[in-house]
């Protein structure tokens, strides 16, 4: 099969298209047909070595977590899922033609292709984030980053739960953040004014998806590091703040799907490149403002 493979650590031209064997669907696994794959900040950090020490690479490597497509291989002990079915989910090695995946949801008919592959990680990272800081209707929660993956997920999620949410973005992604249903803000200096501002009755809990360094910040806006959560920040701990970083809110895939079938959860497509020029969709991600999700569009390749 076709995949694109990285034989060493290093910058988005080491990624090459390559041949390699195809894998197969071990027992709760399903393969699928890769239609298309997400482009996520994991798979450059680990493509650069910056992650190396956690998760040590073993080459050629396939990098990508997340894909949609076809069963075409369903493994042992699996119920309720059968060759043809579309879907969408988390697996490893999806920047390929056949990629293997652990956690899936039925692809809604609603989501296109380029959708459906980009719903999984955002969703199951935010929804994670979001129980433990265990949002709830009338609340107002300030999302550090709301136009990337992540954080567009997490505000979908909170404003279908009726949760008002205040986003920060660059100016460029604040008629993006508006169309979601946000209240956009600029990160950076003056952000607990600014938020003051626009939340006359508070703020009741933070997600930084962003790792930039805003934590005093987001505690002064809450009020306490108990109402902070963040996915990127690893100095966390000297603020008393929880990092997450262990995939378990696999909920979030049927939910989302659910959502979407119900009219009220959207997937933005921040930009769709063909799986040969994965190293492009790579410097797109590494430049850090996107808005929704990159993907792989493997079936052409
Ligand atoms: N711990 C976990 O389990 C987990 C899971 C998934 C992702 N992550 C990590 O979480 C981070 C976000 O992931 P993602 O997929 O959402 O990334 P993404 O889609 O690339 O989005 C990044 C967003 O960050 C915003 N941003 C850039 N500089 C900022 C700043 N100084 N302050 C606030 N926001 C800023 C950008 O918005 P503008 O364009 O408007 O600047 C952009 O939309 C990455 O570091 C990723 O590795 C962690």
């Amino acid at each position: 099969m076709l995949a694109v493979t990285f034989a060493a650590y290093g910058e988005p031209s080491v990624l090459q298209l390559t041949t390699m064997p195809e894998p197969h669907a071990g027992p709760g696994q399903v393969r699928i047909r890769v239609r298309t794959a997400g482009v996520n900040p994991i798979d450059w950090k680990v493509r650069g070595g910056y992650l190396r020490d956690i998760f040590p690479t073993q080459f050629p490597a396939i990098p990508g977590a997340e894909a949609a497509g076809v069963v075409d291989e369903v493994g042992e002990g699996m119920e309720g899922v059968n060759v043809g079915d579309e879907v969408f989910g988390l697996g490893s090695g999806t920047y390929a033609e056949l990629a293997v995946l652990h956690q899936f949801a039925r692809k809604p008919a609603a989501l296109t292709w380029e959708q459906a592959g980009g719903v999984a990680v955002a969703a199951e990272t935010a929804l994670r984030a979001l129980e433990i800081l265990h949002t709830a209707a009338g609340q107002t929660l300030l999302i550090d980053g709301a136009a990337g993956g992540v954080g567009s997920a997490a505000a979908r999620f909170a404003l279908a739960e009726g949760v008002t949410v205040i986003g920060t973005a660059s100016e460029a992604n604040h008629a993006y953040l508006r169309d979601l249903g946000v209240v956009p803000t600029t990160y950076g200096p003056g952000l607990p004014a600014r938020v003051a501002g626009l939340a006359p009755n508070g703020v009741d809990v933070a997600f930084d998806t962003a790792g930039k360094g805003s934590l005093k910040e987001l505690i002064e806006i809450t009020g306490s590091a108990d109402r902070v959560v963040t996915i990127a920040n690893f100095a966390a701990a000297e603020h008393g703040v929880r990092l997450t970083t262990e995939p378990h809110a696999f909920h979030a895939l049927p939910r989302a799907a659910r959502l979407v079938e119900e009219g009220r959860y959207d997937v933005a497509v921040d930009s769709v490149f063909p799986l040969a020029d994965a190293a492009r969709a790579h410097e797109r991600s590494e430049g850090g403002h996107v808005s929704g999700k990159i993907i792989l569009a493997v079936a052409d390749a």
